[in-house]
């Protein structure tokens, strides 16, 4: 549990410092070992990790592929055992077979590459005196991959948009695919963002109907977009085939960990987009508030607010209500204005006043009523419409443009929600949209935090920049008027995480400081506010993911690593975790402090 608002407590940690190796580098005093690696056993009866012979169906009982989200869900009765839930965003052929020829996969390379996406939910153990965790391989664990069963609910359920040749009746997907981040829910299940499965689907330019066309259009589906080539051994992901194949992804999923036998879930009432995560604050009175943010460049942030109140408790009647929260209720999309718009002139030069910050409106696109009706609230567009192509529903809405916008994560004590906006390369070039308040820099390489103070069930907000990320000693930084000169530089925020004291933990993808990807703590309250302390840097070319932060440990999930230019298995960049001249995989890592509590 969070118990404070983040004055800086809790960050008493000797900042690592920006760096090159090939390592997973902590602060003095603290260990770390690896909970989970690709390949890993996860399944009863799964095989041992061969790197040189795997197979589709050893892939299915082992650890997928890139581990990006990782949450803690506990155990009832069980204090020491968790559920550790994780998404495999997606995979890296060129890693994962030796001679891998791009474009060309093999049916073996495909199926493989199809079984280690997904989500893994893999029972761990701790030791006491320790922040170690070990897994459990038992009946308790699941792999859910790009086959699995999916029940889609909400607007899009059944409509004409989601129909295929396997499922007419267009409520039962196979798969997920491309879950990024995700977020925990109170009531003990795991939400997953579909965020970039325009990766997945050939043929999208040989789609010829106006309609179809342009949804793909929108979503960035493109020949050159597909570069796993599934398509080629199952229709479904060729778009010649099956356009409507495209419109079943791109929604938040639900899995229920506590029952491996439960259907997981799609949820359209949340919008088709390039879900990133979803984080849920519930108000006083039981209304359960997602936030939302869909990550591609000039995209927006959302947010869903329940008309059913959470039901109290984890019994299976609780469950099974709770399961349904996030069908019936209202989506709305964010419009932001600053407080100073003449003095935004794409440099990132702070207002006079020394802060970017501003109002915003929450504008609302669709309704789902309590017996499944649903109204749209945009012009010309139906209920469905707005549930499968909500970015034209946004569009046409005027919401604000923002800087790729990553993890969206309330506070569980202020309830101020902290978004990640990644960077934006684009902003301000060849016709694009210009810098904002909330977006101040043109051709923004290093990123932003932006924080709302939100009304949560309403539709009026404030927000303020908490950090304008990059190089502290170049102007066109900011970092919550905390002294520059004692931060650690940080670049390209992607996941956002509260540590129990209250203070924002950020993990970055893609540094532009010409460092390795890291950990970071931010301060958020009182003098300290700003201060921002790197905890750890991950290994060559690999982004920094999951964050977890307890009392007892931190887990992160190193993706990729060695993902640099040209990287492939006959010459790797990174030999992490194994060491030596093996493969790279990913893994989640688990750091404690020797003896202590993490940050104290
Ligand atoms: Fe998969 Fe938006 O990062
Ligand atoms: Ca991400
Ligand atoms: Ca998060
Ligand atoms: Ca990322």
């Amino acid at each position: 549990p969070v118990t404070g608002s983040g004055t800086g407590d809790g960050m008493a940690f000797t900042p690592v410092a920006p760096n090159t190796q090939d390592a997973l580098v902590v602060p003095d005093g603290y260990e770390q070992s690896v909970v989970i690696r690709w390949g890993d056993p996860v399944m009863p009866g799964a095989p041992a990790f061969d790197f040189a012979a795997q197979t589709p169906q050893a892939q299915e009982m082992q650890f997928g592929f890139n581990n990006d989200f990782a949450g803690l869900i506990a155990i009832d009765g069980e204090p020491n055992n968790f559920y550790l839930v994780c998404n495999q965003e997606y995979t890296t052929e060129e890693f994962m077979f030796t001679g891998y020829k791009k474009l060309d996969p093999t049916e073996n390379q495909a199926r493989v590459s199809m079984a280690a996406h997904g989500i893994t939910v893999v029972e761990v153990t701790s030791e006491s005196g320790s922040g170690k965790l070990t897994p459990l391989v038992g009946q308790r664990n699941r792999r859910i991959t790009a086959s699995t069963p999916f029940t889609l609910t909400g607007p899009a359920a059944g409509s004409e948009f989601v129909k295929t040749t396997a499922d007419p009746a267009g409520t039962t997907v196979l798969g997920t695919i491309a879950n990024c981040s995700g977020g925990l829910t109170p009531w003990g299940t795991m939400l997953s963002g579909e965020e970039n499965y325009n990766n997945y689907f050939s043929n999208a330019d040989k789609v010829t109907d106006p309609a179809a066309k342009e949804g793909l259009d929108r979503y960035s589906f493109a020949d050159d977009a597909d570069y796993h080539v599934w398509g080629r051994y199952e229709s479904r992901f060729d778009l010649a085939r099956d356009p409507n194949e495209a419109n079943r992804f791109g929604y938040v999923v639900e899995v229920n960990p506590h029952d491996p036998t439960s259907t997981p879930i799609k949820h359209s009432s949340l919008g088709r987009l390039k879900h990133e995560s979803a984080n849920i604050f519930v108000t006083s009175d039981g209304t359960v508030v997602a936030y939302t943010g869909d990550d591609e460049r000039f995209e927006y942030i959302y947010k869903f607010v329940s008309s059913k109140k959470i039901t109290p408790g984890n019994g299976a009647s609780a469950m099974r209500n709770n399961l349904r929260i996030l069908e019936v209720g209202t989506l709305y999309v964010a419009r932001l204005t600053g407080e100073a718009p003449d003095q935004i002139d794409g440099s990132g030069k702070l207002p006079t006043d020394g802060k970017f910050a501003g109002k915003g409106t929450w504008i609302p696109l669709l309704t789902v009523n309590d017996d499944g009706s649903s109204e749209s609230k945009i012009a010309g567009m139906t209920a469905a419409q707005v549930a499968v192509f909500t970015r034209t529903a946004a569009d046409k809405a005027g919401a604000t443009k923002m800087d790729r916008p990553e993890d969206i994560e309330p506070h569980p004590k202020t309830g101020k929600v902290y978004c990640a906006l990644t960077n934006n390369t684009k902003r301000g070039t060849d016709g694009e949209a210009g810098a904002d308040e909330a977006n101040p820099r043109n051709e923004n390489k290093n990123g932003q935090i932006i924080e709302f103070t939100d009304d949560h069930a309403g539709t009026e907000f404030t927000w303020e920049l908490l950090l304008v990320c990059g190089d502290p000693a170049e102007a066109d930084t900011y970092y919550g008027g905390f002294d520059k000169t004692k931060v650690s530089p940080i670049s390209c925020p992607d996941n956002v995480a509260f540590d129990p004291h209250g203070n924002l933990w950020i993990s970055t993808d893609g540094n532009a400081l010409k460092s390795n990807d890291g950990l970071f703590a931010v301060a958020l309250d009182g003098e300290n506010r700003g201060e921002t302390k790197q905890f750890l840097t991950v290994p060559r070319g690999a982004e920094t993911c999951g964050p977890i932060i307890t009392e007892d440990r931190v887990i992160v999930c190193v993706q990729h690593p060695g993902e640099e230019d040209e990287y492939s298995a006959d010459k790797p960049y990174s030999n992490w975790p194994d060491g030596g001249s093996s493969q790279p995989r990913p893994s989640v890592v688990a750091v404690w402090k020797t003896g202590g509590k993490i940050g104290v």
